[in-house]
């Protein structure tokens, strides 16, 4: 056991999360989770993340889209967050061009349903360089999915749902390495019983109380993940923590 203690401060908190080495995935991409959590691990409050998000937590939550190539989410936070596209600032922008990168990372989308109102900003405001992709099933309904094709990139991943392994081949086929999944708690738990989460960013923040829904919801039969700590830090009393995938590998099934 060792104490933890309140270092020298921190002068940039992206700094950390910008110098990992995220080349050598173990999969077809490398795959971070982002989340927040009381400390009770509730990964919402009255359906939404907002009251959870610390004032240093939603700075963070905002900047670390420029370590990825895509920003993953699941539907019900597209819908229940009202999700845009990524938004950087400028200097993030300019940084990413010259990356070689599009100056802003695409948002994709997984859903089985295709229940989305296709005039939303997620779609309608996609800059040119990032439109937005849905990663879908080839069972979705093929009205639904005609509609998608004319607002958003579809990508189909797997027949009766979408599987994380096939999700990840097609953005790696669009040249998409590392994958900022944003939750939410059902689709990160997808990841996680699937063997692709490579990291998880998490924020504590000191609150307890809210919805009964875990940070990652796996489904059932799903085996234990492992993570190392590889970095802590603190503001106030949000805790920011990164772990990466363990030596003694996860669950692994499809
Ligand atoms: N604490 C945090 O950091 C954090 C982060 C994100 C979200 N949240 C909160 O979490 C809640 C939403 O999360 P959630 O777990 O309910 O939903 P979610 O994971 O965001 O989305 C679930 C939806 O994703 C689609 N999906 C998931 N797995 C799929 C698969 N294998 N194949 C096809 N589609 C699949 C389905 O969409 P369709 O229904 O369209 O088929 C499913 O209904 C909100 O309250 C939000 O505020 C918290």
């Amino acid at each position: 056991m060792h104490d933890l203690q309140r270092g020298a401060a921190v002068s940039d908190p992206l700094t950390p999360y910008l110098d990992v080495d995220r080349s050598r995935p173990e999969h077809e991409c490398w795959v971070t989770g982002h989340m927040v959590a009381g400390l009770d691990g509730t990964a919402a409050v009255g359906g939404r993340v907002g009251s959870l998000s610390t004032a240093p937590d939603q700075a963070l939550f905002r900047r670390m889209r420029q370590i990825a190539d895509v920003v993953l989410v699941g539907a019900e936070t597209v819908r229940r967050e009202g999700y845009g596209p990524v938004r950087l600032d400028e200097q993030a922008q300019e940084l990413r061009r010259r990356d070689g990168r599009s100056s802003t990372p695409p948002l994709a989308v997984v859903s089985r349903s295709l229940d989305f109102d296709w005039t939303a900003k997620v779609f309608a405001e996609a800059p040119e360089d990032a439109p937005t992709l849905v990663i879908t099933c080839a069972s979705a309904d093929p009205v639904r999915r005609a509609e998608a094709e004319k607002v958003a990139v579809v990508l189909v991943a797997g027949e009766d749902r979408v599987t994380p392994a096939a999700a990840m081949q097609a953005l790696a086929q669009l040249g998409h390495r590392v994958v900022l999944c944003e939750g939410g708690p059902t689709w990160l738990g997808e990841l996680v019983a699937a063997d692709r989460l490579d990291e998880l960013c998490l924020s504590i923040s000191p609150v307890m109380g809210g919805d009964p829904l875990p940070v990652a919801v796996t489904p059932p039969g799903g085996g234990l993940a492992a993570f190392e700590l590889k970095g802590a830090m603190v503001e106030d009393s949000t805790l920011f923590l990164r772990y990466e995938r363990g030596s003694q590998g996860g669950g692994g099934h499809e």
